[in-house]
């Protein structure tokens, strides 16, 4: 699926749904539960490599599970999700040349048909055109950022009027340059549930209300993966519980087993 099917979706008035996924094992679920995206989120920094936040997740980090990620596709080209990777912190802050590069990588060196990117100060609105020149579809990523962590901290974002103005104008910005879809997180429903109406673009929310034109959710989170989900994220099941008491159960009865002693015991010698 080319990425600005996507906008196809939007006019027909069809729901987008959107799973991150960070290996063979998670995205081959996550197609089969028939998501129309796979995103390989830099959330994976913390999910899988157990840092604090997303900005140690390397350019090759994000390669190696997005290559990963494909490979776990089914093998019909056409009923395969999309598959869009974020990229890293400083792979595009640092200027348009590196920018294409890493964004280049990632789609010659794996499935991933577009990139995503936080933010639209003038810097990195530069970064977009260039890429999109260049033809590497881009999504957008607005609200909470979790790459500005340091700045915004992970709270709600665009809570004043101002804020919400300068979103929406930047919002607007991102589809005038040609971005094929736009994340919001993390910001008031009435600011993403406006833009919805107003921008011919997809808007995908997370923690921005229902009214969006799709939804995007960390897989993890639905499953109850973690012992700790941000409050926007609620999951489905509780799959950490119940891994641990399948594998306690299981450690517990091959404990018990084993007690069956190997060696005869000083009684059993003296028998005979
Ligand atoms: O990295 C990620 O998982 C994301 C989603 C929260 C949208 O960017």
């Amino acid at each position: 699926m080319l990425p600005k099917e996507l906008i196809r979706f939007k006019e027909q008035g069809r729901h987008i749904t959107i799973l991150t996924a960070w290996d063979s094992l998670s995205s081959a679920i996550v197609e089969a539960a028939g998501a129309d995206v796979v995103l390989v989120g830099d959330s994976l920094s913390m999910f899988i490599h157990g840092h604090s936040t997303t900005l140690p997740v390397t350019l090759q980090q994000m390669l190696h599970h997005t290559q990963a990620v494909g490979r776990g596709l089914s093998s019909s080209k056409q009923k395969q999700p999309l598959i869009v990777c974020d990229l890293p912190f400083l792979s595009y802050q640092c200027g348009e040349d590196k920018a294409v590069a890493a964004a280049g990588t990632l789609l010659k060196e794996s499935s991933a048909a577009a990139v995503k990117l936080e933010g639209a100060e003038p810097e990195v609105i530069s970064v977009i055109e260039r890429l999109i020149r260049m033809g590497i579809p881009v999504m957008g990523h607005l609200g909470l950022t979790p790459q500005s962590v340091h700045k915004l901290g992970y709270q709600k974002q665009a809570e004043s009027q101002l804020e919400q103005e300068k979103l929406i104008n930047q919002a607007l910005k991102l589809e005038a340059i040609g971005c094929f879809s736009l994340v919001l997180e993390h910001i008031p429903s009435k600011v993403a549930s406006k833009l919805s109406r107003t921008l011919k673009i997809p808007v995908i929310g997370i923690g921005a209300g229902e009214d969006c034109d799709g939804q995007v959710r960390v897989t993890a989170d639905l499953l109850g993966l973690t012992d700790k989900q941000p409050p926007f994220a609620k999951p489905l099941i509780q799959t950490r519980e119940l891994c641990i008491k399948a594998l306690k159960d299981w450690v517990n009865q091959k404990n018990n087993h084993s007690k069956i002693p190997t060696t005869p015991t000083s009684e059993q010698v003296s028998d005979y």
